[in-house]
């Protein structure tokens, strides 16, 4: 009942438990610093929903502070085919209404709900932890934004990237643009959205997208090594650098340089006052 309500209240939040997560076609498990987010509907080649979204903002609000690294993957044959297409007709996705009935809603209402939506994606790039997308098969509309949510993608050999939303008159709004236009500049980025064509491995890895390509079989192993890799370093040293890797595009030379300055006086402070 109290789920019920919170879902008419906009929600979709209430709950996170692993029943419920099964129920949406998610699941959540932590292992040590390592936790791994699971799209788990691989006969839907794990189409995504609101339920989806806004429980990857609760698990991203309740991660455990020990977690370091976060890797999102998917089950089967694709990471993901991208927004429940059940969303376009006019029945939607029970319990989550449609487009159409969305098209009806006040708009400040929408634009809520699409940014409740986007924080499901935006904790993803907290300093505090480096997020791996694992990407094999179809990363499509919100698939795509997914994987770009992360830090890093290691992604298999036969990845078929593909920001779709323009072909369906629609436009990329889960927080996809930005990384997009950061990792592969405005031109590509361009290319790559108004074309709705497909980015193969090998021009993923070629244009930035991919930080490296392994055949399918792979992919699990070289996931674990990079999260070695990266335990294998300072866990506050790593989120301080994190911190000025990402702020250093909106300053200056100077901004930086002086930010450098801060972080590292904490650092030596916390290791040798
Ligand atoms: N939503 C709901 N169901 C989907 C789905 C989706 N996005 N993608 C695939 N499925 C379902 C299929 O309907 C099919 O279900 P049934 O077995 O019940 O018929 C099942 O998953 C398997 O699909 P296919 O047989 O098509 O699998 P495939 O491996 O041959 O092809 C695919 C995979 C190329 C991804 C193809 O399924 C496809 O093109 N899917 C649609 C992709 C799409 O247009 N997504 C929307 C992108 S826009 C977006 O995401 C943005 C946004 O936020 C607005």
């Amino acid at each position: 009942m109290a789920e019920a309500q919170a879902r008419q209240r906009g929600g979709y939040t209430e709950d996170v438990s692993a029943e419920r997560l099964a129920e949406i076609g998610l699941r959540f498990e932590v292992d040590g610093e390592v936790a791994t987010v699971t799209l788990d509907r691989p006969e839907k080649r794990n189409a995504q929903t609101f339920a989806t979204w806004s429980a990857l903002a609760r698990i991203g609000e309740n991660l455990p502070e020990r977690v370091r690294v976060v890797v999102v993957k998917g089950e089967g044959p694709s990471f993901s085919a991208g927004i429940d297409l059940r969303m376009f007709t006019a029945e939607g996705v029970p319990g989550q209404g449609s487009f159409s009935a969305a098209a009806k809603s006040e708009d400040a209402d929408f634009e809520q709900r699409i940014r409740q939506a986007q924080a499901g994606f935006l904790w993803l790039r907290r300093p505090e932890i480096v997020s791996i997308a694992a990407v094999q098969g179809h990363a499509i509309g919100a698939g795509f934004q997914l994987a770009l949510s992360c830090d890093l993608r290691i992604v298999a050999d036969d990845v078929k990237f593909c920001m779709k939303e323009p072909a369906l008159g629609l436009v990329p709004d889960l927080t996809g643009t930005k990384p997009l236009v950061e990792l592969v500049g405005l031109a590509k980025a361009i290319d790559i959205c108004l074309t709705a064509r497909t980015v193969h491995a090998d021009e993923a890895m070629r244009i930035g997208l991919a930080e490296s390509v392994v055949a399918g079989g792979d992919l699990e192993r070289a996931v674990q090594d990079k999260i070695g890799q990266l335990l294998s370093t300072n866990r506050d040293a790593a989120a301080a650098t994190k911190r000025l890797l990402q702020g250093a595009q909106a300053r200056t030379l100077e901004e930086q340089s002086v930010a450098e300055g801060i972080e590292q006086a904490a650092r030596i402070k916390a290791l040798f006052g």
